[in-house]
């Protein structure tokens, strides 16, 4: 993560905008990194994540907003910096999604886009992350909520790609854990396991998808469970 911090504290960017922010991980990393910034908007389609994240930002130069991101409710140009951090696996219509973050960008603007991978080198524990992922991906589609497994590298690289930035510029990298049984993403991914178990308890013929799930918790134990490697990708509008 210091790679992506030292990033983050090179940019000054006035107006900021991050979308598909969720729990607002991604606002802490900037209000603490980035080199200076005067406000950060942060947008979420779930009301109560944006309830959460609310909470969390009393601060007055932050506001969370819920917003469909596909239409956004800014004006053409109006940020110096637009960011999505681990969402493009949720977003229904990417080309909408890209083309909104554009517009409310200013030439010039920087647009930054971080997604985990599944592909390469992974550790075990790392591999035990994405199948948990890939899992509760499974539950949510079953349930009828848009979540697809997430990207190959190659994948992410060809969506961002299609934004037509310049001076694209990449970062491969991954938040070095040690013992993966302790590690805070293991906790995190046994609850989201066992909330998952929960929520397809009414599910019809569910019984594969819930053995799967039984198979993932019994790996998660046995592995332990560290994030996976992820691209940071980020360039600007001409
Ligand atoms: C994995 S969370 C990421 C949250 C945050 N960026 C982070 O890394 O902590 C994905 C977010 O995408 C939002 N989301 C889901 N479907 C969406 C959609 N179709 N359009 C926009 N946002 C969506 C969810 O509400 C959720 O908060």
């Amino acid at each position: 993560m210091k790679d992506v911090f030292d990033i983050l504290s090179q940019i000054d960017a006035p107006q900021v905008l991050d979308i598909a922010t969720g729990h607002g991980e991604f606002v802490f990393i900037l209000k603490e990194q980035l080199g200076s910034y005067q406000h950060i908007s942060a947008v979420d389609s779930n009301a109560q994540n944006v309830n959460y994240a609310q909470s969390l930002f009393p601060d007055e130069d932050i506001d969370v907003y819920r917003m469909n991101p596909e239409e956004l409710a800014f004006g053409d140009s109006s940020f110096d910096m637009v960011t999505i951090f681990n969402s493009i696996h949720h977003i229904l219509n990417w080309d909408r999604v890209g083309s909104e973050m554009l517009r409310v960008l200013k030439p010039g603007g920087i647009l930054m886009v971080t997604e985990m991978y599944q592909d390469g080198q992974q550790s075990e524990a790392q591999r035990t992350y994405i199948n948990v992922h890939h899992w509760i991906a499974s539950v949510d589609r079953s349930l009828g909520i848009y979540h697809q497994p997430t990207f190959a590298k190659e994948q992410i690289l060809a969506l961002v790609e299609k934004l037509g930035l310049h001076r694209l510029q990449i970062l491969d990298y991954y938040i070095p854990a040690g013992d993966p049984h302790q590690a805070e993403e293991c906790r995190y991914m046994r609850q989201r396991c066992m909330d998952a178990l929960k929520r397809m308890e009414y599910l019809d013929n569910a019984d594969a998808l819930r053995s799967e799930g039984e198979n993932v918790l019994a790996k998660l134990e046995t592995h332990g469970c560290v994030g996976a490697r992820r691209l940071l990708l980020w360039g600007y509008k001409s």
